[in-house]
């Protein structure tokens, strides 16, 4: 008999204003046929004022709680992944914490910037394997358009706001890839390329700071570090590539999306995509995927998973479960 972290419940929020593409066109030198043609991305949600990074994250596990039938008080860890965390401190997952109105277990945040959640995961996974948590909620909120420098067309007009949540709980799997639950991890990371994407402020400016990207240097890293990362997740589990259901990828842009597939051998039909509509969330990406393809009836019981992330540090990673 094995431990298993099996998920229990997802769900998602998204900020009620949608920018479209052609909105920047008033502002910069850009168009929709660049920005869709480069990363494409269509459109993207931005929070509104009274809106943070803690009260999507809330409410996207509210929307877990209710899919589990689930009251937060039956909960005993929430983990964040975010960069954009509401204050420097307290963590935003105290905060939510404080929101769901939870009353005991413990909160904290995790930062691996885009690959956030999967570090995520991979904790959540460790603490319910240890026997430290039964019921671990783990969280991906961004506010990504708080850091925009908004006269840089090269990173502006990629990013969105949102909130993903998946409750995961232990239940006893037979030790087989057969099991429910998350099957293996994998997570890497390299801090000699910090300079390729970093937010210029911070405690030690005293500034909130913009976020700075030599994107197509990042670019040439991700789809070979996505696909290994995924593929040394897949060999962990036992499984292979032609076992995969749905490839979850980070969304930041389809060409890695899709050059991610591809090396993996895996057709665009297995891969949830929501680029289109949210834009890079950051660390949200990965939950808002499995929220939004759960709800369009992609993703059902029993079928085998991979998620791939890379953002700033660099920091990569690939989680594969059975959902
Ligand atoms: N509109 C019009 N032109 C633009 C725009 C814009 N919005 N932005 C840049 N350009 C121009 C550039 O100035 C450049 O012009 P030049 O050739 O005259 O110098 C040209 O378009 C090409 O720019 P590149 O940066 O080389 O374009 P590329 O094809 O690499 O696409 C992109 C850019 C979309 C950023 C891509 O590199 C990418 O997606 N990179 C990876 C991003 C990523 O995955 N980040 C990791 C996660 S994010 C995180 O962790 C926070």
């Amino acid at each position: 008999m094995t431990v298993r972290a099996v998920v229990r419940g997802v769900g998602h929020y998204l900020p009620k204003r949608i920018v479209e593409n052609a909105e920047f066109e008033a502002t910069l030198d850009t168009n929709d046929e660049w920005i869709r043609g480069r990363s494409g991305i269509e459109r993207r949600h931005f929070v509104s004022e009274g809106e943070t990074t803690s009260t999507m994250a809330a409410a996207a596990a509210r929307a877990a709680l209710e899919m589990a039938g689930m009251d937060a008080n039956e909960v005993d860890a929430i983990i964040v992944a975010t960069s954009t965390a509401d204050l420097t401190f307290p963590s935003a997952a105290t905060m939510v914490q404080a929101e769901l109105g939870m009353k005991q277990g413990f909160a904290f945040d995790v930062q691996a910037v885009c690959a956030g959640f999967v570090y995520g995961l991979a904790n959540a996974n460790a603490l319910i394997l240890s026997g430290q948590a039964r019921r671990v909620m783990v969280i991906g909120a961004e506010t990504f358009s708080r850091i925009m420098d908004w006269t840089d067309r090269s990173t502006c007009v990629l990013f969105g706001d949102g909130a993903g949540a998946l409750l995961l709980e232990a239940q006893d799997g037979e030790g087989t890839s057969a099991d429910r639950g998350i099957l293996a991890t994998d997570l890497n990371s390299d801090g000699s390329y910090r300079d390729l994407l970093f937010v210029d402020g911070g405690v030690s400016t005293g500034t909130t700071g913009y976020l700075r990207m030599q994107g197509n240097q990042v670019f040439r890293h991700a789809v070979e570090k996505l696909a290994s990362t995924a593929t040394t997740a897949m060999t962990r589990a036992g499984v292979e590539a032609s076992d995969i259901d749905w490839v979850v990828p980070h969304q930041a842009n389809i060409r890695i999306i899709q050059g991610t597939a591809k090396k993996l051998g895996l057709p665009m039909e297995k891969v949830v995509v929501t680029v289109q509509d949210h834009g890079n969330t950051s660390a949200a990406s990965i939950p808002l995927a499995l929220s939004v393809g759960y709800s369009r009836g992609q993703i059902k019981t029993g079928d085998l998973l991979v998620t791939e992330a890379i953002g700033g540090g660099l920091a990569w990673g690939a989680v594969v479960l059975r959902w």
